[in-house]
C-alpha cells in the first residue's frame, strides 16, 4: 500500500528509549514544527549513569506533558495528526514499554495509524531533517551510548549493517573515559569539552584493527589503554593531565571511525556520507569528517547537535518514511530491547 503524498502528513514522534522523554511534529518527514525533549540527566548524573527503573518511572511523569507541549508549540492538535511514530526498540525495555504504551493508547483514543520506529533508523533519518536534498543512497555512521554501526542506506528504510563494534559503543568509551578521569556522566559531552583545551597528540593510544570484519570496531582496548595510563602515572606519583588524555583518548576514537567510515564510503562507491548519534554531535569528530570527506570530494551531511541526541523528531521523520511505505502497526505492538537493524 503507497500512501499519496500529495497531501501534507504529519507526524507526531515519541522517544522514551533511554533517559530522554521526547516528542516532536514534523511535517512531510522533513520539516521540524517541534521538538520538546525532558532531559533526565540531572537525576542519573547523581548515580554515575542511567537507573532504568528510575528512568522508566520520569518517562511515566512526563509524557503526557511532553507530547502536549510538542502538539502546542507546533500549533496543532491530536486530531491534526497523520500518524503516531513511536521508538520500540533497542533501548532498555521499561522506559520502551512507557513510549509504546502511550503512543498505542492515543492511537486508539484518536483513532490514529500507529508506526513502530527502529531506534537507528531514527538517528540516521535526523539528518533528513536538516538537508533537505539528502536521499538515499548513502554511508552513515551511527555511533551513540549503545551502538556504532556503519550502515549502507540503500534507500528509505532500507539498511545494510557493514560494521559494528565488537564491545564498547564509542558513546559507552567515552562515558567510561570520563568517569575515570573524574567527569562523571555524561562523559561524552564533558571530554568533547575537556579536550579542546589539550593536546591531542600529547599520549599516543592504540587504534584498534579487528580482525575478520575490517569495517567492525573496538572500544575497549582503548578504554583499558586510558584506565593503564591513569593508574601508571598514579603509582609514579605523576599528575595526570586530563586535558591531553581527554584530547588523546578523543582523537583515537575520531581517527578510528574516519578511517573505517571514509573507506566503507569508497569501498562501496558512494559519493554521500553522513553521521548520525550521540557521539555525531562532538565537535572534533565533525570538523575530522568534514575535512577528509573534503579533502576525498565526498558530500557531508551531520545533523544538528540537538538532533544528533536522543529526540523525537528523528523518531517522527523515519516514521514518515515507513508511513509512505503503507506500514502500520497493530496494538500487539510491543517493545523490543535489542531489535536489530537491517535483519
Ligand atoms: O544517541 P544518544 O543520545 O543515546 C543512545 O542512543 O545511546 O547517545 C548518547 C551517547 C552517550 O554515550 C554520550 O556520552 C554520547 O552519546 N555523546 C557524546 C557527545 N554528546 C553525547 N560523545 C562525544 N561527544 C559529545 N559531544
Ligand atoms: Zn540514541
Amino acid at each position: 500500500m503507497n500512501v499519496s503524498t500529495e497531501k501534507d502528513i504529519y507526524i507526531l514522534g515519541i522517544e522514551t528509549s533511554c533517559d530522554e522523554t521526547a516528542a516532536s511534529v514534523v511535517k512531510n518527514g522533513r520539516e521540524l514544527l517541534s521538538n520538546i525533549i525532558s532531559s533526565q540527566v540531572p537525576i542519573h548524573t547523581l548515580y554515575g549513569g542511567v537507573v532504568p527503573e528510575i528512568a522508566s518511572r520520569k518517562h511515566i511523569e512526563r509524557i503526557n506533558q511532553v507530547i502536549k507541549e510538542a502538539l502546542a508549540s507546533a500549533c496543532m492538535e491530536l486530531k491534526d495528526m497523520d500518524a503516531i511514530a513511536v521508538t520500540y526498540g533497542p533501548g532498555l525495555v521499561g522506559p520502551l514499554l512507557v513510549g509504546v504504551a502511550e503512543a498505542k493508547a492515543m492511537s486508539f483514543a484518536a483513532g490514529l495509524p500507529l508506526v513502530g520506529v527502529h531506534h537507528i533508523e531514527g538517528h540516521i533519518s535526523a539528518n533528513y531533517i536538516e538537508n533537505k536534498q539528502l536521499k538515499p543512497p548513502f554511508v552513515c555512521l551511527v555511533a551513540s551510548g549503545g551502538h556504532s554501526h556503519l550502515v549502507v542506506v540503500k534507500d528509505y528504510g532500507e539498511y545494510e549493517v557493514i560494521g559494528r563494534t565488537r564491545d564498547d559503543a564509542a558513546g559507552e568509551a567515552f562515558d567510561k573515559v570520563a568517569r575515570a578521569i573524574g567527569l562523571g556522566y555524561p562523559g561524552g559531552p564533558k571530554i568533547d569539552k575537556l579536550a579542546r583545551e589539550g593536546n591531542p597528540y600529547a599520549i599516543d593510544f592504540p587504534r584498534a584493527r579487528v580482525e575478520g570484519n575490517d569495517y567492525d570496531f573496538s572500544f575497549s582496548g582503548l578504554k583499558s589503554a586510558v584506565l593503564n595510563y591513569i593508574n601508571g602515572c598514579n603509582m609514579k606519583g605523576e599528575e595526570v593531565n586530563t586535558a591531553d588524555v581527554a584530547a588523546s583518548f578523543q582523537k583515537a576514537v575520531c581517527d578510528v571511525l574516519v578511517e573505517h567510515s571514509i573507506r566503507a564510503v569508497k569501498e562501496y562507491g558512494y559519493d554521500k556520507f553522513a553521521i548520525a548519534g550521540g557521539v555525531a554531535s562532538n565537535f572534533a569528530l565533525r570538523e575530522a569528517f568534514e575535512t577528509e570527506c573534503e579533502k576525498q570530494g565526498i558530500s557531508f551531511y551531520r545533523p544538528a547537535p540537538i538532533l544528533c541526541t536522543d529526540n523525537g523528531a528523528m523518531i517522527a521523520c523515519a516514521g514518515y518514511y515507513e508511513f509512505i511505505k503503507g506500514v502500520r502497526d497493530d496494538y500487539t505492538l510491543n517493545a523490543v530491547p535489542n531489535l536489530k537493524l537491517g535483519g
